[in-house]
């Protein structure tokens, strides 16, 4: 990986291939790697920059992260800044997953004129509840005591489709590792952020780039029902249910994932260099 040098971390990002910047971002508590397959899909077609976020994979913390916990609009400015780092210019495609589509919603609201298109995946746009919120700061509190392993322990099975869960070791296996990889401090800083965020679902109307909602036919943790709301109230966006998957929509079905974004990151590309050319 190559890392770049942002006023509170070093990032470490995978940078690969070259034309329309694509930025993947990761959710919880992941890191780039759960978008292997779509690096090496997209790469063939545009430059496909995934990070591992503060705190995720090998972007260490800054000070104090864990205690005071990272927010969405924080994690939002790192990826603004390491834009700035390796000097991309150009709009770019925006694709959030869960964690990272809560990052994504506060890189539209701050950072908006960055964006040529977003693809949100298996994410949501409402605050938690109280109780959502209640086990994001048990969790924050005793994760340096429990490990990230009891952590995995913990979310494995609500990650993926049941049939993913009994029938593809592969999948829950690679899965695993990446949470048992994140360290508990950085665990704790992403519970505490996610926990404080604010509900985005009034910025859905005012999205004007061309936006593509994917969700896992089972995902537990952001419903189809939910995602199709978000499609809804974003003028002209597509929805599309990946088959054969829970939440982790890019390892569980990387192929139907890899088509859509090929597509949609093609047909986005035209319909920006058209609208560049007529104005
Ligand atoms: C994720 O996959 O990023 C998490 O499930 C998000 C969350 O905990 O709300």
């Amino acid at each position: 990986m190559k890392t770049a040098k942002l006023s509170r971390t070093q990032m470490a990002y995978v940078d690969q291939g070259e034309g329309v910047p694509v930025l993947l971002v990761h959710g919880f508590p992941l890191d780039h790697s759960m978008w292997d397959a779509q690096v090496k899909a997209l790469s063939a077609q545009a430059r496909v920059i995934a990070p591992d976020l503060r705190g995720c994979g090998q972007t260490p913390l800054a000070p104090g992260d864990g205690e005071r916990g990272i927010s969405m609009e924080d994690y939002a400015n790192d990826l603004a800044e390491l834009l700035d780092a390796i000097d991309v210019r150009e709009p770019i495609v925006l694709v959030g997953f869960s964690m990272g589509g809560y990052v994504a919603w506060q890189f539209v609201r701050q950072h908006g004129h960055r964006i040529r298109a977003l693809v949100q995946c298996d994410t949501r746009t409402k605050a938690d509840t109280e109780e959502a919120r209640a086990g994001r700061i048990k969790m924050a509190e005793n994760v340096a005591d429990w490990g990230s392993g009891r952590v995995a322990e913990m979310l494995g099975p609500t990650l993926v489709h049941p049939a993913t869960f009994e029938e593809r070791p592969d999948v829950v296996k690679a899965v695993r590792a990446m949470v048992e990889r994140t360290p508990p401090a950085g665990i704790a800083a992403a519970q505490r952020g996610m926990a404080a965020r604010p509900d985005v679902t009034d910025i859905l109307p005012h999205v004007t780039v061309p936006t593509m909602v994917l969700v896992g036919e089972a995902d537990a943790i952001s419903s189809p029902a939910e995602m199709q709301e978000i499609a809804d109230a974003i003028p002209g966006a597509e929805y599309f249910v990946i088959p054969s998957a829970g939440h982790m929509i890019s390892m569980e079905n990387p192929d139907a994932v890899n088509a859509a974004l090929i597509r949609f990151v093609g047909a986005a590309t035209t319909h920006y260099d058209r609208l560049a050319t007529d104005t």
